[in-house]
């Protein structure tokens, strides 16, 4: 069981296959988190560094969870207390790191293709947390390991990816590996919020929330990124809310088998409605859970990891 890649920079890239034993790999170690002693030897004597730019509590959080269930030594940096407040920069905060001999580092930063600019000056993998708009392949990952267990399988699905298009990583990651599996792809937004240059990717484009669920087997609410709307994306919050917000009224449109996912964290209200949010169709809750088994089965395949390990 191996990968195609040696870092995990973004799902553009990775091939079916990839994708495939990623998620099978996960399936197998989602079992692990359930036992009462969650913790197997598999990544024993390795060293994984969090290294984290921005704010994060689900992707930071599992990354460090999946590395302990595997026994790794797990260290985790934030940039507010790092040497980056003395003014060290990037290139020289990971070369400094990869001095002391990690085996993986986790990066997110705000800059998009912080993490690839990064793979130039350490020798171990690394796996992007999330960069700038660029990408979030992790979270894509665990939404698609979360479709794939409710829908039993991804080829052919239709979902519509909704809201905050522009300053979106997961939806670019999401675009990438939903196309690379067969899946069909809709966005849907303001304009002010969908790209131009989005129907390059190879995705229907719409502006009607209501039109657009009417016939998808997914539907992925984003987050509307209110400290990244510098430029006027939005009149006002309510106006976003009254056209874009997922309420169980618009929900009667669509298919009675729908899933619900969001990668969090959510603006209650705003981008989705409470009672939609903590309904029978949301599966946000186990898009988390997933998130551990997705983090441990990439660490375990970057490493090289073997059939004999799993058990
Ligand atoms: N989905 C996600 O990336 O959440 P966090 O910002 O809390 O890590």
């Amino acid at each position: 069981m191996t990968l195609s890649v040696k870092h995990i920079l973004g799902t553009q890239g990775l091939s079916r296959e990839d994708i495939e034993t990623i998620l099978d790999t996960a399936d197998s170690f989602k079992e692990i988190s359930t036992r009462p002693i969650k913790k197997v030897p598999t990544l024993r004597g390795r060293t994984v560094i969090n290294l984290f730019f921005e704010p994060s509590t689900r992707t930071r959080t599992s990354f460090e969870i999946a590395g302990k269930r595997l026994s790794a030594d797990v260290i985790n940096i934030s940039g507010s207390t790092s040497s980056a407040v003395k003014g060290e920069n990037l290139i020289d905060s990971a070369r400094n790191l990869e001095a002391m001999n990690p085996d993986i580092l986790v990066v997110r930063h705000e800059s998009s293709g912080a993490p690839a600019l990064l793979t130039q000056f350490v020798n171990c993998p690394i796996i992007n947390a999330g960069d700038g708009a660029h990408e979030h392949p992790t979270q894509a990952l665990l939404d698609l390991m979360t479709i794939r267990e409710k829908k039993g399988s991804l080829a052919g699905l239709k979902v519509a990816i909704v809201g905050d298009i522009m300053h979106s990583r997961v939806c670019r990651s999401n675009i990438h590996a939903m196309q690379t599996l067969g899946m069909q792809v809709t966005v849907v937004g303001p304009p002010t919020m969908i790209p131009v240059e989005i129907s390059r990717m190879g995705v229907k484009v719409s502006y009607n929330l209501e039109e657009s669920i009417r016939d998808v087997d997914v539907i992925m609410m984003l987050r509307v990124q209110l400290e990244r709307q510098n430029q006027f994306h939005l009149a006002t919050l309510r106006e976003y809310s009254n056209l874009f917000c997922l309420t169980s009224e618009r929900l009667k449109k669509a298919r009675q088998d729908v899933l619900i996912v969001h990668p969090g964290p959510v603006n209650r209200g705003i981008e989705i409605a409470l009672d939609v949010m903590e309904g029978p169709r949301s599966v946000i809750l186990n898009q988390v859970t997933n998130g551990v088994a997705v983090r441990m089965a990439l660490m375990y395949l970057l490493l090289g990891g073997s059939d004999e390990d799993l058990n």
